[in-house]
């Protein structure tokens, strides 16, 4: 599976945990947290992923002043930024609902984004690099398998 196709598979994943967590009742307050923090895990890991192989490697193909990158990076700041505060709060606070609320809003609008301006942008530059990507995208799975372990 090469870059693009898993970084897809995790933006489905993170679809599924936002639907999944709407679907809860209001009051199922830790049902909603737990949900939560494994969407915040999944999406630390995504974001890392992105930021650590593929814009960099992207930077090639597209400029990173250019709208698409650098609105990408500044979501995935202010994403970090809430999902620290979230994990603060309790889910009950009004703070915590109209937080999540922006942030679902914010990624779901991100994801949508990304694959229609910035995948298929670097696309061509992946392929190009394929061998270096996919040693990168092995190294990043062993740090990650080693620190869970
Ligand atoms: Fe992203
Ligand atoms: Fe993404």
């Amino acid at each position: 599976m090469n870059l693009l196709q898993m970084l897809k598979e995790d933006h489905d994943r993170l679809r599924n945990l936002l639907i999944e967590i709407e679907s809860f009742d209001e009051n199922a307050v830790e049902k909603r947290k737990k949900k939560a923090s494994e969407l915040f895990l999944e999406l630390e890991i995504h974001i890392r992923l992105e930021e650590e192989i593929l814009y960099p490697f992207a930077r090639g193909a597209v400029d990173k002043n250019e709208k698409p990158f650098r609105g990408a990076i500044e979501e995935h700041q202010r994403m970090k930024k809430w999902m620290r505060k979230l994990k603060e709060m309790p889910p009950t606070d009004t703070d915590y609902k109209r937080l999540f609320s922006r942030f679902r809003k914010t990624l779901k609008h991100h994801l949508e984004e990304e694959e229609r301006e910035l995948f298929p942008r670097t696309e061509e530059a992946l392929k190009k690099d394929a061998v270096s990507v996919h040693s990168r995208v092995l190294e990043f799975s062993s740090d990650l398998s080693g620190a869970t372990e």
